[in-house]
């Protein structure tokens, strides 16, 4: 059926809440790594609905995960064992190393699900000290109470009242301040694998060795959250992994569901043990259709090569990307790692006018917080698409400075 309207964006205000600000574009269908509007134009996209589309737009496994899965149920609620669950948990462990695992339907729940999980594992243990979960200023956590709260970004939290406590917010890579707030009281220490929203920022080796070496010292639990930079958008499956980091919970989103809603806690044994039936649920989580995507995109991403794709293709981005700084005076550095990347620019051009210019040209880019230019596009990505996105981000680089 044809998805047709007068107009997307009228249509759009007049029904949906004012939460977002949209672009005017009329997208109607989406084929690997391209989206088509209603004029039949072709974008090339490297949003990937903000690194939701792992494996991009109609991906022959996931339709047909789906598909199979709802020949069968497509819900039967957590009171219930069922396939989907117990095959995706299973790859999961397979690959990560992590004993149990429990699902939820987003970033924001599966960050939820951790900070609840390493507080009741505490509580259950006699520790009712420990409280405090320490995370990062910029970092970005979701939007419900316990993780917009960890969210390091003041103006998130501003209007909506009083915050669950003990959430305390160190600069980015400032090892001292980490080291200064974490003591015997110290619950968690929380933070993205590289922190996307935030401005595309990545760990620096002194502050892995410093979270590693306090986790053993105080015997607080590491969280990192990989619900940007998982599922293999750091070239490894999880991207700890690259900056060898010894989490105890991990959450995930985004890219594991394929483009289905899908989160993912990850935990150690130890925490799962101190767990009861009962003590954190959900509805959806773990839905049977999204839990039959996931499956598939682990399946597809843990394929001999792929991983290997994405690692040439971020080589390849960074060179180009550093081509175009070298070029442009008001494009300061090359920021991220794996298939996240961007480009700080300074503030004489406003990243919103490069974003702009770049859908001129037929190319989807996002921004990150401090005026940072950043990509997401799907990790199988072709050579040939890296190279036209650079191309286009040359011309549209060149528009936006007119
Ligand atoms: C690192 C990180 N954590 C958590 C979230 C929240 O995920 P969701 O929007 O699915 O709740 C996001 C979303 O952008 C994110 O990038």
């Amino acid at each position: 059926m044809a998805q047709f309207l007068d107009n997307f964006l009228e249509q759009d205000k007049e029904n949906i809440a004012p939460l977002y600000g949209k672009a005017d574009v009329e997208f109607v269908k989406g084929e690997g790594s391209y989206l088509f509007d209603t004029k039949g134009n072709k974008f090339l996209d490297f949003v990937a609905g903000i690194a939701v589309n792992a494996l991009g737009y109609q991906n022959a496994g996931i339709k047909q995960a789906v598909i199979d899965q709802l020949n069968h149920f497509n819900h039967i609620s957590n009171l219930f064992p069922n396939y989907p669950q117990i095959e995706l948990a299973k790859a999961l462990r397979e690959v990560t190393g992590f004993d149990k695992v429990f699902f939820c339907n987003s970033g924001t729940e599966a960050n939820e699900g951790c900070i609840k999980m390493a507080r009741k594992y505490f509580n259950r243990k006699g520790e009712t000290n420990r409280q405090k979960i320490i995370t990062f200023v910029n970092s970005f956590h979701g939007r419900t109470y316990a993780a917009l709260s960890a969210t390091g970004q003041p103006a998130l939290r501003e209007g909506f009242g009083n915050m669950p406590g003990d959430f305390v917010h160190v600069a980015w890579n400032d090892v001292a301040a980490l080291k200064a707030e974490v003591n015997a009281d110290t619950c968690a220490i929380m933070f993205e694998s590289l922190a996307a929203e935030g401005g595309v920022m990545t760990l620096s080796k002194e502050m892995v060795e410093t979270i590693n070496s306090l986790q053993k010292e105080f015997g607080c639990l590491v969280i990192v959250d990989e619900v940007q930079a998982g599922t293999g958008r750091l070239g490894t499956f999880l991207g700890f992994e690259k900056y060898g980091l010894k989490p105890d919970l991990v959450s995930m989103a985004k890219g594991i569901g394929g483009g289905l809603p899908l989160g993912v806690v990850l935990m150690r044994q130890a925490i799962a043990d101190q767990l009861k039936a009962g003590d954190h649920g959900t509805t959806f989580g773990g839905n049977p259709l999204a839990c039959a995507a996931g499956l598939s995109v682990v399946k597809q991403v843990c394929a001999t090569g792929f991983l290997d794709n994405v690692k040439a293709r971020s080589e390849q981005l960074k060179a180009g990307l550093k081509a175009l700084v070298a070029k442009y005076s008001f494009a300061k550095e090359v920021r991220g790692d794996g298939l996240i990347l961007g480009i700080a620019l300074d503030e004489s051009m406003p990243v919103g006018n490069v974003v702009a210019a770049a859908r001129n040209e037929k190319l989807m880019v996002l921004s990150a917080k401090g005026n940072v230019l950043r990509m997401l596009p799907p990790l199988n990505v072709s050579e040939a698409e890296c190279n036209e996105a650079l191309a286009k981000l040359d011309v549209a680089l060149a528009m936006a400075n007119k």
